[in-house]
């Protein structure tokens, strides 16, 4: 007979079929008469109940038979006898494939902190927690799949090792193979990447955008969804140097057409793990539930997981231009009474996120967007208002994460386009290639880029980006 996951089991019925499991110990419990062994095979939070009788399986294979340890259970499919149950199975031979020592093996069955299980991240997937985590992430990559191929959009693969940085910020990776102890170097003193791999230097990407666009003028509607680096020394619950990024790139949309397709694909694939990660929800939103438990009043969510997921879902966001939400924070009571670590006096400075938190949390206490920033603190590739201050730039906020989607319709206008990277010291020989697409047959265009994590620490109501990603990247972290 062929092995059986715990998912198929528990939606199906399998009542008197003979079958093999296959999965991890979770917990145990005996009397005399019998042991209750609940196995876990990560398909499903749910465990499998497993009735093993100390007359039929040898003390040997039940003294093995500890939390962590690995069986193959073969048994009968039965009515399971305690009340409220569903049904079990009566093991009448169990293989032990692989042994946990109760004596060194980290995870009890107990409540272990998020802190502990991140030194142990290699361990933490066998725990409900981070089994109902990687889950919900697992369906929420498949849904950004699902919406952009549904829609005709293209998945375009872009460089992890470029010569350029999209944002322009400076954060990025060196990658070079030099002998960095020993450099090469050239007459002005510096290093001479001449002789390097690439003959140049070069970096791990920070964004796909810039390739992107090069992919949207030809294909259309294209996205991308692959790992981006930034060196950025931002130890926050919201900050990894190394994150997943999705990022749609649309020709022929404006700014408008751009903030409509990102709400609506934030509330596709929110709506997508709510139907389809029932269980593994329900259990986040209790987990929730019980940290809020733990904090002041005041700290406490107005709601729950799963009624902040619908909430989102069901209500539009609210759109406003950043001058329209430099006059809300001035003249709010936070500033006033001088609550916010930085206060808002003047308009062109940027946003922290105490005040976009502020907008979406305690303002409109819905998701916003925030369109139309200062030029001075957005990218060059930008498109420049009619004002000459403003560029059309989205930046979505969400209620307990802060800025999720970045975005803006592109700057496709050659001459305004070169102007604003030579006054913001981008290399406008090196990035030829790019203002090519603006030389031949350029056209409006927009785009935007939603952190991965960040959707992901939403729809599992988790504190802190670390344990949203199976091995995360911090500064000072890299075990593995
Ligand atoms: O706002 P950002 O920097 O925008 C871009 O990179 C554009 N090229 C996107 C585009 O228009 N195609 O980053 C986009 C999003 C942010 O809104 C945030 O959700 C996430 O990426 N992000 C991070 N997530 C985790 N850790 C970090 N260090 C992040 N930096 C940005
Ligand atoms: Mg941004």
């Amino acid at each position: 007979n062929k092995r059986v996951k715990i998912k198929e089991l528990l939606e199906n019925d399998y009542i008197d079929r003979d079958v093999v499991i296959m999965g991890w110990v979770r917990t145990k419990r005996s009397n005399k008469n019998v042991s209750f062994i609940a196995l876990n095979d990560g398909s499903s939070i749910k465990n499998y109940q497993i009735v093993a009788d100390p007359n039929i399986l040898s003390e040997e294979i039940l003294k093995k038979t500890t939390t962590g340890a690995c069986l193959k259970v073969f048994g009968k499919i039965v009515p399971s006898q305690g009340a409220g149950q569903q049904n079990e199975l009566v093991a009448a031979k169990i293989d032990i494939l692989g042994e946990a020592d109760p004596e060194k093996y980290p995870l009890q069955p107990k409540k272990h902190s998020l802190e502990f299980l991140r030194e142990i991240a290699h361990l933490r997937v066998r725990t409900n927690t981070f089994g109902a985590v990687f889950r919900v992430r697992h369906a929420l990559a498949f849904a950004v799949h699902k919406y952009f191929n549904d829609k005709g959009f293209f998945y375009i693969h872009t460089p992890i090792i470029t010569a350029s940085d999209a944002e322009g910020a400076g954060e990025t990776f060196k990658v070079t193979t030099l002998d960095l102890k020993n450099p090469p170097i050239s007459e002005d003193g510096k290093i001479d990447f001449k002789s390097d791999f690439f003959e140049k230097e070069t970096n791990l990407t920070v964004s796909g955008q810039l390739e992107g666009e090069l992919a949207a003028m030809g294909l259309g509607d294209i996205y991308t969804f692959g790992p981006t680096f930034r060196a950025e020394n931002s130890n926050t619950a919201r900050h990894l140097a190394e994150f997943w990024m999705i990022e749609p790139e649309m020709a022929f949309y404006d700014a408008e057409d751009n903030q409509d397709l990102a709400e609506d694909f934030l509330k596709y694939v929110i709506s997508y793990a709510l139907e389809n990660c029932k269980d593994d929800i329900a259990f986040l939103d209790n987990r929730a539930a019980e940290e809020d438990s733990t904090k002041k009043a005041d700290q406490r969510s107005e709601m729950g997981l799963l009624e902040r997921l619908q909430f989102v879902v069901e209500n539009k966001f609210q759109r406003l231009t950043y001058t329209e939400a430099i006059d809300v924070l001035k003249n709010s009571n936070y500033n006033k009474k001088q609550k916010f670590q930085y206060l808002i006096e003047d308009w062109g400075v940027d946003l922290q996120s105490e005040h976009e938190r502020y907008l979406v949390e305690k303002h409109f206490k819905k998701p916003v967007i925030l369109t139309d920033y200062p030029k001075e603190i957005k990218a060059f590739y930008m498109r420049q208002n009619d004002d000459g201050k403003t560029v059309a730039a989205m930046d979505i906020l969400f209620p307990g994460i802060g800025e999720i989607v970045g975005g803006s319709q592109r700057e496709e206008r050659l001459d305004l386009l070169s102007k604003r990277m030579e006054e913001m010291n981008i290399p406008t020989e090196e990035m030829w290639w790019y203002l090519d697409t603006r030389r031949f047959g350029s056209t409006p265009h927009a785009g935007f880029g939603l952190g991965f994590e960040r959707l992901v620490l939403f729809v599992t109501g988790m504190g802190n980006i670390r344990d949203v990603i199976a091995f995360p990247r911090t500064p000072g972290h890299a075990e593995f």
